[in-house]
């Protein structure tokens, strides 16, 4: 027998069978199963304090959908597909369970504020499992950059050599990126910790609902302001949703560095066997196919960011069926992401570094040339004037064959007076690399100060999401008490 639909009232026959499997959004939401009875269970507590329903009907609310939380845990809660969304099943299987009471649930809450609010404390979890993803990636980069501080290898401008680095000092790069990553999730965090539930469909509702109480059962830090702009409001998806994307950039990057740096051409890295996967027709093959895959993912999550954009971009005040387009892209971004932090940190850990390759590959490309340049200015030239003296020094090496550090003493004489053996000295790739002692440089000591300074943000991070999640688990307990 079909469902009866919540709205069935107004309506003189049922949707057709077209109409409501367009407009479902089961497939999609019932992932917010949980959220929706915790909601809905801190509803029925709010509505029994307040007076708004009896005491009693509260209870027995509250003692019913405490039951939906367990069977939904033991995976014994089935939703019918005849319902449009995991909202209405919630209900639903509530009244049936619990009779007449069942029926009190949706006084003074619309769906519009119920999705808000469901959907919110998907993100919020989402935010913390992602940051401790996060956490743990640095963690490993950490450990790894900690032992190569006086690893050299070429660094690039342009995918050309540059100058000197440290292996440690680029891996530690990676550490930067993602630790702006964890601050921008915690940041969004904070926005989108705000209650939506009394905003009601659009305008608030004229029962005395206490929206401090519901806000603090479910752990926000707060209601939201303005009812209108609350039920509209998708924001913290969108942000969410960018964070995603960006974190995405970052780790497609690495990715492809890390297709690079195990390639034949590199060898700077060899793959781990349990990170790679073969051909089928040609035998010898061992493929970056993680590393590659999460370049690609990163696809994903810059599509769903604009697809999500897109929804939003036309869409008059206050809810509208749009809305409801909101939800697979954050699910698919935070999938996507989380897939790949989880693949990344091991992928580093295990990755065999070949500093000896990494040190040959510094021979060429004249990583020391602004080194010598430098070394010319310290003698009193001008820099730019230095800057062409090396520039012909560097044409002329090309031609013959050389590195700047085999050029004789005449032979630099004959560039400017101002060289002499000494400035061979001057520009051994170590010494490049020991000098570039500027805050943030790549010299050894500087790059421990950021390994200090890397450690300091993540323990504050780390700090602030297992304050959160440890609060948030007390919040829960309190709730099913
Ligand atoms: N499944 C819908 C959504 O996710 C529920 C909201 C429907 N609200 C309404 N006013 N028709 O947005």
């Amino acid at each position: 027998m079909a469902e009866k639909q919540l709205w069935s009232g107004r309506f003189a026959e049922g949707p057709s069978e077209a109409t409501l499997s367009f407009t479902s959004s089961l497939s999609v939401d019932t992932r917010l199963a949980w959220y929706d009875i915790a909601g809905s269970l801190a509803h029925a507590i709010m509505l029994g304090e307040t007076g708004i329903i009896g005491k009693d009907e509260s209870e027995v609310l509250a003692k019913g959908l405490k039951q939906l939380l367990t069977d939904l845990e033991s995976g014994e809660l089935d939703f019918s597909t005849e319902l449009e969304d995991v909202h209405t099943n919630v209900e639903h299987i509530l009244t049936q369970r619990v009779g007449e009471a069942g029926k009190r649930l949706h006084t003074a809450r619309s769906r519009n504020d119920q999705v808000s609010t469901d959907f919110r404390m998907f993100v919020r979890d989402a935010v913390l499992e992602i940051v401790t993803l996060l956490l743990e990636v640095q963690n490993v980069l950490i450990a790894r950059a900690e032992k190569e501080t006086g690893t050299i290898m070429p660094g690039f401008t342009h995918l050309q050599h540059a100058q000197p680095v440290s292996l440690g000092f680029h891996l530690l790069a990676h550490v930067f990126r993602l630790q702006r990553d964890a601050e921008r999730f915690l940041d969004a965090y904070k926005r989108l910790n705000q209650c939506p539930l009394g905003a009601g469909a659009l305008a608030g509702t004229g029962h005395p609902v206490d929206r401090e109480l519901t806000s603090a059962l479910l752990g926000f830090d707060r209601p939201t302001d303005n009812a209108m702009d609350t039920v509209s409001d998708r924001d913290f998806a969108l942000e969410f949703a960018y964070d995603c994307a960006q974190a995405m950039v970052h780790l497609s990057s690495m990715g492809e560095e890390l297709v690079l740096w195990t390639s034949p051409e590199f060898r700077f890295a060899e793959m781990p066997d349990a990170f790679a996967t073969g051909s089928s027709i040609m035998p010898q093959k061992k493929n970056p196919d993680v590393a590659e895959l999460v370049r690609g993912r990163s696809s994903l999550a810059i599509g769903n960011l604009m697809q999500l954009l897109t929804v939003m971009k036309g869409l008059p005040l206050s809810y509208n069926r749009d809305l409801q387009e909101d939800k697979g892209s954050v699910f698919s971004s935070y999938e996507t992401l989380s897939t790949c932090l989880f693949m990344i940190g091991p992928m580093y850990r295990d990755l065999d570094f070949n500093r000896e390759r990494m040190a040959q590959a510094c021979a060429d490309g004249f990583l020391n040339a602004t080194d010598l340049a430098d070394h010319l200015v310290r003698r009193g030239m001008p820099f730019r004037q230095a800057h062409e003296v090396v520039g012909a020094a560097v044409q002329h090496c090309v031609k013959k064959g050389k590195r700047l550090e085999s050029l004789t003493v005449k032979e630099l004489k004959g560039f400017s007076e101002l060289l002499d053996k000494e400035s061979l000295e001057y520009i051994s790739l170590d010494a490049c690399l020991r000098r570039r002692t500027s805050a943030g440089g790549t010299a050894p000591e500087r790059v421990e100060e950021q390994l200090v300074s890397a450690k300091a943000i993540m323990g504050s991070h780390r700090a602030e999401c297992e304050g959160e999640v440890a609060r948030l688990y007390e919040v829960w307990e309190d709730l099913r008490k």
